[in-house]
């Protein structure tokens, strides 16, 4: 996607260093651009853990070069070992985001359809490769499918703009590319579909009103922040037509796992009567859960809440206190929103309902 007027991906190989890939540090967003190298496991794992990159997919991509940047260094004696202790340590850095555990699986097995480490280490690229390729490909999809949502709407709407509600940042900085809850966004824009959205700050990260409006402003999309609470607010006056969220995690029935806020946009969508639709990829789901109560949900540091940093109007990043000194700040990551109140998924292979038999009969062969 766009920044300024280059098009840009979240992760790429370094061309210049081969055992390097290169990432946008989302920690300085929007107030720099900041392309940082990792260069081995630990740096992919760092980055994962402390958000230098988030966001379901994106976390799969990194975790899928983190495995390629193990095998450069693991020791042709013990190799199989370190690759399994990396990947151990990759999948422990966040526990609710699926794509992580899932994308250490896809390397280590295809890796262990090789022989040698040299073998082992060329098919650790081509799948991470492949990986990251895929994940941009799928979002594209789903934004194919997304549009026809949207399409509806605004022919209901006889051309008005379409009003769409997001939470957190599902763009495609959570990506490779496209993003899972903005790609039906930019297919839309592209159609020439009018649109604006209601982008929700989302507290404490902030990945809103840092990473998901700065995202929209590049693509020339019509937004406006707004705080957390307000949302609720502006369904019950009729200003939101549709609903659209990532996801971390979705179990094989349908509960979906999101930022900490989720539950409540979709309560509050369910109750004034306004579509509320999840997008993702297949690769989010969690086949082997059925219930959203077991769903892992991460817990960060209160200091997330009791602290904020971002940059002073003379251009400096200043961190400043927003509580008394030791007050005690609870930080859950994400919640889960129940199938029933989630009117449709979308996702690469087209809309589902969230409900187990009709996901099952979309992926066959996935349980
Ligand atoms: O904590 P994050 O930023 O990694 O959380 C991920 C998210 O941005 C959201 O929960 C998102 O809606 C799902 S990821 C596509």
């Amino acid at each position: 996607m766009k920044i300024g007027n280059h098009e840009y991906r979240t992760i790429w190989p370094d061309p210049d260093q081969p055992a390097a890939v290169c990432i946008i540090d989302q920690r300085q967003l929007p107030h720099r651009f900041v392309i940082e190298r990792l260069t081995d496991v630990e740096a992919a794992r760092i980055a994962i853990k402390d958000m230098h990159v988030r966001g379901a997919g994106l976390i799969g991509a990194t975790a899928g070069f983190g495995m390629y940047l193990a095998s450069v260094h693991a020791s042709a004696g013990r190799f199989d070992q370190e690759m399994a202790e990396a990947g151990g340590r990759l999948r422990d850095s966040r526990p609710t985001a699926r794509n992580l555990g899932w994308a250490v699986d896809r390397v280590l097995g295809a890796m262990g359809q090789r022989q040698t480490p040299e073998e082992k280490r060329e098919e650790a690229f081509r799948t991470a490769c492949a990986i990251a390729d895929e994940d941009a490909d799928f979002c594209r999809r789903i934004g194919r499918h997304g549009l026809s949502l949207i399409a509806e709407i605004s022919r209901k709407k006889k051309g008005r703009p379409v009003n769409i509600l997001t939470h957190c940042n599902a763009g495609w900085l959570a990506f490779v590319d496209f993003g899972s809850a903005t790609a039906p966004i930019y297919a839309a824009r592209d159609a020439g579909i009018p649109l604006h959205v209601w982008v929700d700050e989302t507290r404490p990260w902030n990945q809103g009103s840092r990473l998901t409006a700065w995202e929209l402003q590049q693509e020339n999309i019509p937004n406006t922040l707004i705080t957390d609470n307000a949302g609720g607010h502006l369904m019950q006056r009729g200003e939101v037509d549709l609903v659209i969220v990532g996801t971390d995690r979705t179990t094989c029935s349908g509960d979906v796992a999101n930022k900490i806020g989720t539950y409540l946009k979709a309560l509050a969508a369910r109750d004034n009567n306004i579509p509320f639709y999840v997008a993702l990829p297949s690769s989010t789901f969690d086949w082997s859960l059925e219930n959203g109560g077991d769903i892992p949900i991460e817990e960060r540091s209160g200091e997330e809440i009791t602290a904020l940093t971002g940059m002073t109007i003379g251009g400096r990043m200043e961190t400043v206190s927003l509580a008394a000194p030791g007050t005690k700040a609870a930080n859950y990551s994400f919640d889960v929103t129940p199938a029933r109140l989630v009117t449709g998924l979308i996702t690469e292979r087209g809309i589902v309902a969230a409900e187990k038999e009709a996901i099952r009969q979309m992926f066959p062969g996935c349980y």
